[in-house]
């Protein structure tokens, strides 16, 4: 059911890559609640990825660009008022990479020019796609930014590598931005930390099946899906929550809050092993 939350209102939507994505699902239901729409991501997942049948579905332009390359978002923000006809009034950084996770190296033997990567793909690119559009001025006043991110930004989880690092930035930079452009322009900015969902960057993650399994015994009211997460995210672009800013807001079931849950106890209790070691043969402690 719709409730009109996003009439009349503009945004942009970056990392929409399948139907899985959770991008897709928010681009999706801000469309149903009235909401316009420019739809981004790199020009190789626009090839490979099915964001052209989102782009029907929603009745949306999409505009290519490297959410790394300030160039690439100067252009997109300027053709995104063109197409949209207007400032824009939310914006969604739902991009991440890592590629020491795809190479397999582990947190204590990672390449340093790949962590230079996941930290642009997953956290500066959001400083730059924020400095970009108030540099242009092209979003409107009481505008909503956001990103997705994952609570391993706090705490440590096993297989989340150098993601973890990317997360905790990302975070910081939503709180330092959000203090600058909310005293000039209103504008708030926030991430949401979202349940593991499988989608393409999920399965990524070193035992991401388990991850999936034991936030959701853990999690008073389960996993939150990707469906759900999108409706969070428009309220979060609506007019309906115009005074939270800087904030990590979590859409988790409850699991952050908690240490352990029933579910999760009876689990553990089936489980005990003498030793876990990774593919190697190697004793990992803890
Ligand atoms: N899936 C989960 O368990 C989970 C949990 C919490 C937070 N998140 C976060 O949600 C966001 C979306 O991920 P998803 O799970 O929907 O997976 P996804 O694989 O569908 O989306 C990731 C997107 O990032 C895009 N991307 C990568 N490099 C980019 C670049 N240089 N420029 C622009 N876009 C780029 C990809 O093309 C892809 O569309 C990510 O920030 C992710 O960390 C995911």
């Amino acid at each position: 059911m719709a409730y009109n939350l996003l009439k009349g209102k503009k945004g942009i939507i970056f990392g929409a890559l399948n139907d899985q994505s959770i991008a897709w699902k928010v681009a999706e239901k801000a469309v149903e609640e009235g909401a316009q729409i420019v739809l981004t991501n790199t020009e190789v997942a626009c090839r490979m990825g099915t964001i052209d049948e989102l782009a029907k579905k929603t009745n949306a332009t999409i505009i290519p660009a490297d959410a790394t390359s300030v160039a690439d978002l100067e252009n997109l923000f300027v053709k995104a008022q063109e197409a949209l006809g207007g400032k824009i009034d939310f914006v969604l950084h739902s991009c991440a990479m890592s590629v020491n996770m795809r190479k397999k190296r582990t947190y204590d033997d990672l390449d340093y020019g790949f962590l230079d990567k996941t930290l642009d793909i997953s956290a500066i690119s959001f400083h730059k796609m924020i400095q970009v559009a108030k540099k242009l001025d092209a979003i409107a006043d009481y505008g909503s930014i956001l990103a997705l991110t994952y609570v391993a930004s706090h705490r440590t989880f096993f297989g989340y590598n150098d993601m973890a690092d990317a997360k905790a930035l990302l975070e910081s930079i939503a709180r330092s931005f959000g203090y600058i452009y909310g005293r000039e322009k209103n504008v708030r900015v926030n991430t949401i930390s979202q349940s593991p969902t499988p989608t393409t960057a999920g399965g990524g993650i070193k035992g991401f099946d388990g991850m999936l399994d034991y936030a959701d015994r853990m999690s008073p009211l389960g996993n939150a899906s990707a469906d759900e997460c999108a409706d969070y995210c428009v309220v979060m672009f609506s007019d309906l929550t115009r005074k939270v800013t800087m904030q990590t807001l979590f859409h988790d079931g409850g699991f952050s809050s908690m240490g352990m849950s029933l579910r999760g106890m009876t689990q553990y209790e089936k489980s005990f092993v003498e030793e876990n070691k990774d593919e190697n043969g190697k004793i990992i402690y803890g």
